[in-house]
């Protein structure tokens, strides 16, 4: 049996397409979902939208401070895979979810399944850095989107159990993108009329938590906007909306921003097709943007996904400033879309259940000889 262990938003999306996979095959595996996201427009919509079945276990960790989120987390999932006595548990990405998960199965000697392994950006002010690290050190096996991560992990000493199997995004992305063709109606509840926007989202804290960063970059977002006739359709993180309200910057949120709840995957997907450019922060959205052919502005210094940049689907842009992201969101309206996709054929799920069910797949942690 396979143990998936998984906890926000973006674990949901991306393991959804394994957890499918197993379950056409007739292979046993059971959910543990620790709670980390636990409002329903970041969780239960999920399991509705990407039909998922229900978690065996949901430890409900809800919002702590990190290092007592991953210790309820190793403690809650150890409990949980000493029950199930799984034969491989699989992690997904970089959240505390993943770090908690990857040290349970450690301290029980259960071989880890890393999918999205390898990604670094180099920036250990990010929570995710260090998180991606450390369930890379104790897995058995890593499912690399590319031939880069692969090369990163070797640069680590990490040399066996790596497998490069591309993004299991593009399976769902690709999937559920056709699906929000069909039966997404979120251009009639937003009542948009043809009109062009953009679609934002934000959630890092280097780009929320600080008042004076989120106040520049929301004025200069809305500048942009405003100067190219945008509308600004932005489905606000929990995390955001809370530091708006704490630093007192609701009114920034007028037109042309056009804030809304979180969305499903199935609306998120809808309107990430139609947009003009997609102003973002988000690793997932990164990615989304790049398999359907949408170009990308990333609000940020750096990314782990630097695929998306080499292929010219996405433009950094640290800075608050709207003329500087209006440069880039104008270069990225004007480049042509024909790139191709780094991250796979959206088959990634069938090779990953391939190797985890090979019963000659080799499941040593990657440092013992
Ligand atoms: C987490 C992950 C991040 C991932 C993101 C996906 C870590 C360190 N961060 O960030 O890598 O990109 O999820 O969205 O694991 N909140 C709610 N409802 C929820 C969850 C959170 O209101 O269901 C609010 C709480 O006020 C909480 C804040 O959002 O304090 C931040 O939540 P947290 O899970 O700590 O981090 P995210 O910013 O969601
Ligand atoms: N997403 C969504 N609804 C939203 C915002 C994002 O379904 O309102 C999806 C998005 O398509 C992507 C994933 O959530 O697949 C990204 O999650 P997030 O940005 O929270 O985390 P990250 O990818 O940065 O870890």
């Amino acid at each position: 049996m396979i143990a998936v262990v998984l906890g926000t938003r973006p674990e949901l999306i991306k393991t959804a397409p394994i957890i499918h996979e197993l379950a056409r095959r007739g292979s046993p595996f059971a959910l543990i979902h620790t709670g980390q996201h636990y409002t329903p427009a970041l969780d239960e919509i999920f399991f509705r939208d990407l039909e998922l079945p229900p978690p065996a276990v949901n430890l409900h960790v809800g919002s702590l401070p990190a290092a007592h989120q991953v210790a309820r987390i190793l403690t809650g999932v150890s409990d949980a895979l000493e029950q199930l006595k799984p034969r491989i548990v699989l992690v997904q990405g970089d959240t505390n979810s993943v770090l908690g998960g990857a040290l349970a199965a450690h301290k029980l000697s259960i071989p880890l399944a890393h999918l999205e392994a390898g990604l670094r950006s180099d920036d250990w002010t990010m929570p995710e850095e260090g998180n991606r690290v450390l369930a890379g050190r104790v897995a058995a096996l890593h499912f690399c989107p590319t031939e880069l991560q692969a090369a990163r992990l070797a640069g680590e000493g990490i040399l066996h159990g790596v497998h490069v199997v591309g993004n299991t995004i593009v399976d769902a992305s690709l999937r559920f993108a056709a699906r929000s063709l069909e039966i997404s109606t979120i251009f009639e509840r937003l009542e948009l009329g043809g009109r062009p926007y953009a679609l934002v989202t934000m959630h890092r804290p280097s780009n929320v938590d600080d008042p004076q960063r989120l106040a520049a970059l929301l004025d200069a977002l809305a500048t942009m906007a405003r100067e190219r006739g945008l509308e600004l359709v932005f489905p606000v993180h929990p995390r955001t909306r809370e530091k708006i309200r704490a630093f007192g910057l609701e009114s920034k949120l007028a037109a042309p921003f056009r804030p809304i709840e979180p969305l499903g995957y199935i609306d998120l997907l809808r309107l990430l097709r139609g947009t003009e450019v997609a102003l973002t922060d988000s690793g997932g959205v990164q990615e989304e943007a790049c398999t359907l052919h949408v170009p990308c502005v990333t609000l940020r210094p750096n990314t782990e996904r630097p695929e998306t940049v080499g292929v010219g689907a996405n433009a950094l842009c640290d800075e608050a400033d709207a003329g500087r992201i209006g440069a880039f969101v104008d270069d990225m309206r004007e480049a042509p879309r024909d790139w191709k996709n780094p991250f796979g054929d959206g088959h990634t799920s069938e090779r990953v259940v391939d190797i985890l069910l090979n019963p000659r797949t080799r499941l040593a942690p990657s440092g013992a000889p």
